[in-house]
């Protein structure tokens, strides 16, 4: 029930909202479920994602909220928006916004978690990743270096009743104590015109950081992994 989830959303952040990391974590706990709602909370509040989503609206929508989709409308979403999407990403000569596309699929169809702004993601991983990522091992992972991820993002807008695409999320493994600071995992951002996003690593490594065990890869949600 979407309206439900939505009270539960509600509920566990004003019970578990704190300013400090380390007390969010506590707060968290080991439940993935509830790690998730919140963190959510936590990136909706973050202007850098507001203002990322420009490429052409996608009439195919007619829902307010993302978490009511269904599969076939996802679906129909995706394909309308797909090629628009892939040419923005591209738009200004990125190797990554150019090549992902290439890449291994790592799920059926985009889906929504509710991290990254409720917005619809899917994720593509390159050949050093592919075959590491797609066991969505939850403990001692280790990412061989050269590892990249991007993740495609489709934005429902309340307002407008309308789909359109949002940032291309990108990751990537470095040489040990190429980035000391995220676990030398390189955060990058293509917005939907092709331009880079802006933004500090520890904004996306803060959050990252609670799947360490995962090598700070989160995964898509269960339901709409690819296994290898
Ligand atoms: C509030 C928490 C949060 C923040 C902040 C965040 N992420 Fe994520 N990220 C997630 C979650 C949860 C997933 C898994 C989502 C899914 O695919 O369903 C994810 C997945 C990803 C993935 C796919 C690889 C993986 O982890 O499985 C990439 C790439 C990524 N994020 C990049 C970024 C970048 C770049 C930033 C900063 C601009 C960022 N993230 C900030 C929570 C976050």
């Amino acid at each position: 029930m979407p309206h439900q989830n939505v009270q539960t959303r509600a509920l566990h952040v004003s019970s578990c909202m704190r300013p400090s990391n380390r007390t969010q974590k506590l707060c968290f706990g080991r439940q993935k479920l509830k790690k998730t709602t919140l963190l959510a909370a936590t990136f909706a509040g973050l202007s850098v994602f507001a203002t990322a989503g420009y490429a052409q609206d996608c009439k195919a929508v007619t829902v307010e909220d993302a978490f009511d989709l269904d599969e076939a409308a996802i679906v129909a979403l995706y394909d309308c928006l797909k090629d628009a999407m892939a040419e923005g990403y591209a738009k200004e000569g990125d190797p990554i916004g150019k090549n992902y596309r290439n890449w291994i699929v790592t799920s059926t169809r985009p889906a929504v978690q509710g991290a990254h702004s409720n917005r619809l993601l899917q994720t593509f991983a390159n050949p050093v990743a592919a075959e590491h990522y797609l066991k969505f091992e939850e403990e001692g992972v280790v990412m061989p270096v050269g590892s990249v991820l991007a993740k495609e993002s489709i934005t429902v807008s309340i307002k407008k009743k309308a789909a359109r695409v949002g940032p291309l999320f990108i990751m990537k493994k470095l040489e040990a104590g190429g980035a000391p600071e995220t676990d030398d995992w390189l955060y990058g951002g293509i917005q939907p015109n092709g331009k880079q996003m802006k933004f500090k690593q520890s904004f996306c490594h803060d959050c990252h950081e609670s799947w360490e065990d995962q090598d700070f890869l989160a995964y898509p949600m269960e339901e709409v992994r690819v296994s290898n």
